[in-house]
């Protein structure tokens, strides 16, 4: 089996980050959503991987080079322009050949694995298995009606009135049965070659199309709120473990990581934190649930359940909370007064206790 793994797309729900970096380079945990996704997909065994990029190709190459520290081969399969979840597939019709595969959307994170729906593939080989997951609202997603067997009725997307509470999630199983569909299919009312019209296209013409369950922990990355709660979830894995330097006068609680070189003095670390290498963090109070990237700078800062990204700069602001803050971003306080002075990028978000 091979996989495909999805990481073009526009990512506007993540703006403004996605203005300058792909939304699959996010970092969850200290670490970019796609290396988590790779880590899933090689615990599957699979060691061919496609790589769909747009325009951030090079960022994501940059990355992961040609995955070998994965133990992956990786092919980057350049798409144009983000024209649906079945034009990827369409665009890595050379290096998928006439094998099985494995799509996987960049920017999804199934922690609790994929191992068990991988093996039940493999067993029954259906035509296309999805991987389905009960959520509160399915009018936001798309829906799959199955029967007791498991075998897929229907997708419908975003149904007014849904008949399943089983959304489709970001990992599908596919034989190269999919690739007629894809090619018998017209572009959505949106413009987009849309995967479930590919599945209901075969359903429709009799495949057997199945959906096996994942009942762990699954978020859509494509969100901030989504990005912060994933952290939490990651976070509280953690093993407590210090490589970095931490004075006498600080005080770590709880399962926290300080990574080779960084530097915390007089400072409170509640975890579960990350604090990663080449930072420094003085007279700060950090968590809990929070991931400092690289080489930051946060002194008198207080932060909890937040990310920051590399280079990231905190001095003199405390009460941070929730908050996912760019690569090289600056938070300072005035001098002096009440005022609140901002140099705000395109799309962004900012909320001021008043
Ligand atoms: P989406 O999150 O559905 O689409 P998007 O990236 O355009 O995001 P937004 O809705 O915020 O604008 O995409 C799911 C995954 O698939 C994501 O990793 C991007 C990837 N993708 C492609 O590689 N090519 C595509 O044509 C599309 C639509 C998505």
């Amino acid at each position: 089996m091979k996989a495909l793994v999805l990481s073009g797309g526009s990512g506007t729900r993540l703006r403004p980050f996605t203005h300058s970096m792909p939304k699959q380079l996010i970092p969850i945990a200290n670490k970019p959503v796609l290396e988590h996704v790779l880590a899933s997909v090689g615990s599957l065994g699979v060691t061919e991987v496609g790589v769909v990029v747009g325009d951030r190709g090079r960022q994501i190459a940059d990355v992961l080079g040609d995955g070998s520290r994965f133990g992956l081969r990786l092919t980057f399969i350049e798409q144009d322009e983000p024209r649906g979840l079945a034009h990827a597939v369409a665009v890595a019709r050379d290096f998928l050949g006439d094998d099985d595969f494995v799509m996987y959307l960049g920017d999804n994170m199934l922690p609790d694995g994929i191992a068990e729906m991988a093996e039940q593939f493999t067993a029954h080989r259906p035509a296309t298995q999805v991987v389905v997951h009960k959520v509160e609202d399915p009018r936001c997603f798309g829906v799959a009606e199955i029967d007791p067997d498991g075998r897929v009725l229907q997708l419908v997307e975003k149904p007014l009135e849904p008949r399943s509470d089983l959304a489709v999630i970001g990992v599908y199983f596919f034989t190269p049965a999919i690739h007629e569909a894809v090619a018998a299919i017209e572009p959505s009312a949106r413009g987009e070659l849309e995967i479930t019209d590919a599945i209901q296209w075969l359903v429709e013409a009799g495949a057997d199309v199945r959906a096996a369950e994942y009942g762990g922990y699954w978020k859509d990355t494509g969100h901030a709120e989504h990005v912060l709660d994933c952290n939490r979830r990651l976070l509280d894995g953690i093993t407590h473990s210090v490589t970095g330097d931490v004075d006498a006068a600080s005080e770590l609680i709880g399962p926290v990581v300080v990574e080779q070189g960084a530097r915390v003095t007089a400072s409170r670390i509640e975890g579960p934190v990350i604090v990663g290498a080449g930072s420094v963090i003085e007279n700060s109070h950090l968590g809990p649930y929070t991931s400092i990237g690289r080489d930051n700078v946060l002194r008198g800062a207080g932060i909890a359940h937040s990310i920051t990204l590399d280079g990231a700069r905190v001095s003199h602001v405390r009460g941070l909370h929730g908050s996912l803050i760019g690569r090289f971003a600056t938070i300072g306080a005035c001098d002096g007064g009440s005022t609140h002075r901002l140099v705000v990028g395109d799309d962004t978000f900012v909320e001021v206790a008043v």
